[in-house]
């Protein structure tokens, strides 16, 4: 799965630059980014959004995570789970994100991409509390894309899990966490979306 606005987009090169920095302090979340990018990338045309909207998206999902940068090592690196405390912290980084990329008028609408990738559909996510369409169509494209790649990734705390029990929760939070028409985008397009994963 490739997206055919890598090659285009003036700022693709520079926006993998950028989240190499992030690699280099946690190497994780480089190829975890690239496998959300190519998997909004689809949903994208899919749901058959201009080339415009569909390259923010592109790079806001390279860069959805980039805010983690600013997370101190003992969070970002910690093997096993976060306590409240840590985690308090770590549900910082789409502000972080947000704030590094506000730093150009370009990356306007994908600065806001990245700041809201947390948010629920049902208004219980973070950093708003923002809900439905209130969240740009980018974050909630994002939204499922990560989603996906962390149940079918391992963690340091647990396995990857099998693609049917991904599916499921899916399925589960269908306008719970996750836009309606966007999920089930993704639950009927499932065996090309999740392709690169042996799970
Ligand atoms: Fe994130
Ligand atoms: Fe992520």
């Amino acid at each position: 799965m490739n997206c055919s606005c890598e090659q285009d987009y003036e700022y693709h090169e520079f926006v993998e630059c950028i989240s190499s920095a992030l690699d280099a302090r946690d190497p994780y979340t480089g190829n975890h980014s690239k496998r959300v990018s190519d998997m909004a990338c689809h949903l994208c045309g899919h749901l058959g959004l201009s080339e415009e909207e569909t390259m923010e998206i592109h790079i806001a999902a390279h860069l959805h995570d980039i805010g983690k940068i600013g997370i101190p090592d003992r969070i970002l690196l910690k093997e096993g789970r976060l306590d409240d405390e840590e985690w308090q912290v770590m549900k910082k980084h789409p502000e972080i994100g947000a704030d590094i990329l506000s730093k150009s008028e370009k990356f306007g609408r994908v600065s806001a991409i990245i700041l809201h990738h947390h948010e629920r559909y049902d208004g219980k996510g973070y950093p708003f509390g923002a809900k439905g369409e209130e969240i740009p169509l980018g974050a909630r494209i994002i939204a499922v894309c990560d989603s996906i790649d962390a149940m079918l990734t391992k963690r340091s705390y647990r396995n990857a899990l099998p693609k049917s029990v991904c599916r499921e929760e899916i399925e589960k939070n269908i306008g719970v966490m996750y836009d309606p028409e966007i999920a089930k985008l993704a639950l009927s397009d499932w065996d090309e979306l999740t392709a690169y994963y042996t799970n």
